[in-house]
């Protein structure tokens, strides 16, 4: 007799849900989401012990009808398409149909449901994927889902759990992602008896990001709102101080839909680069509205994954809504807003383009180690997604400096701060991060308009003794160094001369043997990072040791000249290693700025 036998459908249901419901959160997920597709503009989620003991989602959407309800706890039921080919024109978060049958099979649950055209509700009673009982009963128009005891005929999955605030803690972070794509719905979350929060559903961003992170994340935002051909990009994106050193703070939506994508987060990390500082990941919240016939959500059963039919199209419309968002910012006084969006900073865009890398980033091949960083080949810097056009030209975008701020110098406080005043607000500024930034633009500037041909020659040459591990550092990558302003050379083994620095026009006295030495520390201390992670961080580090320091007396006419040239960056906020350049302290009115 043979060995293989058909799966009841019970041990089916079940394995089908190990797919799909990993802990509450998830089932959380799939009943919200059934109320959003059901239309619904008011639900509660209510939560006990986690999840783990209660779970209830109370929506005002349209109901289920009678004869409906026994056929929605039915795998492959559903009531969104009716054939694969629908997926293109479909924008509801179910359609696989698996939902409702995979919780009925890990637990007790409970429907009450009416619709407008049913004279009562009616209550539906399901355990372990069997219906216990049906009966009429009092309801408004929508649906009840209670979920007991989850996992209670699974006890592998039971024990993975979590304790109850952490699964709480999964519930809430999806529940805010749900309520922050879907603007219009009010959405309440209550936690064992407890409001935790409640969105407004009035349709404003705004609001419900000063619901959920508060009011300083509030006010460092900037709204986007970006249309290239068939696909808008809305939502928000934060300024400089709101980078995090996680992810966290990163969401796509898709059509509403939380996703997570590689080439995307690509993309959001170019438009940000520059101006978050290194190591840190910008803040955004976007939701990309885009014909459902461009991309394939059918890719795994929980829809996080979804492929995209022209990646690359996307890629640069990603970048150009955060971009322009970034740039658009009104910041230190300044007004005059850009809206074209292809006012962006060239040179910026080419030491982006040079940096863009593909999926395959992490071939450990491409991790260069203290030895050799491999610089990229004219075909790699014109790769395929940043500089091409729809006709496979490159897209030229223009550095348009239009800033143009009118300050009022105020002094220097602890031979650091300067003082200055713009439209009686008064700002300090940091003269070590502020002109950090300005050399770091300055420093990419040169490298875009004169390889190799940007040093600020000495007068007197300058040989330096190297150990054998800067040595052959400087050997292997002595390209990077003359890219970007170092002009050196091989001096015997054990030293090299240098003849010129960087350009940095200022003419602030610097030891460059001091400059050139901790620019190798810097860079010999990190070892295994990414090939534009080492530029990126050697301009960084060569700004930053050029730099005037606190404590350093600076004449007024430097000073200006300083002044001048961050106010007209396209990113003043903060220096390349993400501390602000500029605190606002208040204005002329502020109570906190006048003295009794
Ligand atoms: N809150 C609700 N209000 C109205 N109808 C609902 C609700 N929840 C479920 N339904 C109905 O039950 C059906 C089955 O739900 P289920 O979540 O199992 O599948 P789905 O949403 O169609 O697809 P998926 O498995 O991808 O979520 C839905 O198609 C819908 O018709
Ligand atoms: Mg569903």
């Amino acid at each position: 007799m043979g060995n293989i036998v058909l799966l009841d459908d019970l041990t089916i249901n079940k394995i089908a849900a190990g797919e799909v419901i990993e802990r509450p959160a998830n089932v959380v997920k799939e009943l919200v989401e059934n109320s959003i597709d059901a239309g619904a503009k008011n639900i509660v989620v209510e939560i006990k012990n986690g999840g783990k003991t209660f779970i209830r989602i109370s929506d005002n959407g349209k109901g289920i009808s009678i004869d409906d309800m026994p056929i929605a706890l039915e795998r492959h039921a559903t009531s969104k398409i009716r054939q694969i080919e629908d997926l293109e024109k479909t924008y509801t978060m179910g359609f696989r149909g698996e939902a409702l049958a995979s919780i009925v099979s890990i637990s007790r649950l409970t429907i009450v449901s009416k619709t407008l055209d049913m004279p009562s509700g009616i209550k539906l009673v399901a355990e372990a994927g069997d219906i216990l009982g049906t009966e009429e009963v009092g309801s408004q128009v929508g649906t009840t889902m209670t979920v007991e005891n989850l996992f209670f005929n699974v006890p592998v999955r039971y024990k993975f759990l979590k304790n109850d605030a952490t699964e709480f803690r999964y519930i809430k972070e999806l529940v805010q992602k749900i309520a922050l794509a879907n603007l219009d719905v009010s959405i309440k979350l209550i936690n064992d008896g407890k409001n935790v929060f409640q969105s407004s559903g009035n349709g404003n961003i705004k609001d419900i990001v000063y619901t959920l992170y508060g009011k300083e994340v509030k006010d460092n935002l900037v709204e986007v709102d970006h249309k290239e051909g068939d696909v808008r990009i809305t939502g928000v994106v934060g300024n400089t101080l709101m980078a995090k050193d996680s992810r966290k703070n990163q969401i796509f939506f898709l059509n509403k839909r939380n996703i997570k994508n590689q080439v995307l987060t690509s993309s959001a990390d170019q438009a940000f680069k520059g101006g978050t500082g290194i190591g840190k990941y910008g803040f955004f919240i976007l939701n990309i509205e885009m014909p459902a016939t461009q991309y394939d959500v059918n890719v795994h059963p929980t829809k996080m994954e979804v492929r995209f039919k022209e990646e690359q199209v996307l890629y640069k419309i990603v970048y150009h809504a955060i971009k322009e968002a970034l740039l658009n910012k009104e910041f230190l006084g300044n007004t005059d807003l850009e809206n074209n969006k292809d006012t962006y900073i060239q040179n910026e865009f080419e030491f982006l383009t040079n940096h863009y890398n593909t999926t395959e980033e992490n071939n450990s091949s491409k991790y260069i180690s203290s030895s050799k960083i491999v610089m990229p080949t004219l075909e790699e810097t014109n790769s395929k997604y940043m500089n091409m056009g729809n006709d496979g030209k490159l897209d030229l975008i223009n550095r348009d400096e239009i800033r143009n701020v009118d300050y009022k110098y105020c002094g220097i406080v602890f031979r650091t701060f300067i003082m200055i005043e713009i439209n009686d607000e008064l700002y300090l500024v940091d003269q070590h991060a502020a002109h950090e930034r300005v050399l770091y633009e300055q420093i990419k500037e040169n490298y875009k308009n004169n390889i190799q041909n940007n040093s600020q020659l000495m007068l007197f040459p300058e040989i330096i003794n190297l150990t054998h591990k800067e040595m052959e550092f400087v050997q292997n990558n002595i390209e990077l160094f003359k890219n970007y302003g170092f002009d050196i050379e091989l001096f015997g083994e054990n030293s090299i001369k240098i003849n010129g620095i960087p350009d940095i026009e200022y003419k602030i006295k610097i030891d460059t043997k001091d400059v050139f030495m901790d620019i190798l520390d810097e860079m010999l201390t990190k070892e295994r990072t990414t090939i534009k992670d080492v530029e990126e961080r050697f301009i960084a580090t060569v700004a930053c040791k050029a730099a005037v320091k606190a404590n350093m007396d600076l004449a007024e006419d430097e000073v200006h000249k300083l002044l001048d040239r961050l106010l007209k960056l396209k990113n003043p906020y903060t220096c390349p290693h993400g501390r602000p350049t500029t605190i606002k302290i208040g204005h002329k009115l502020d109570e906190k700025l006048i003295c009794n």
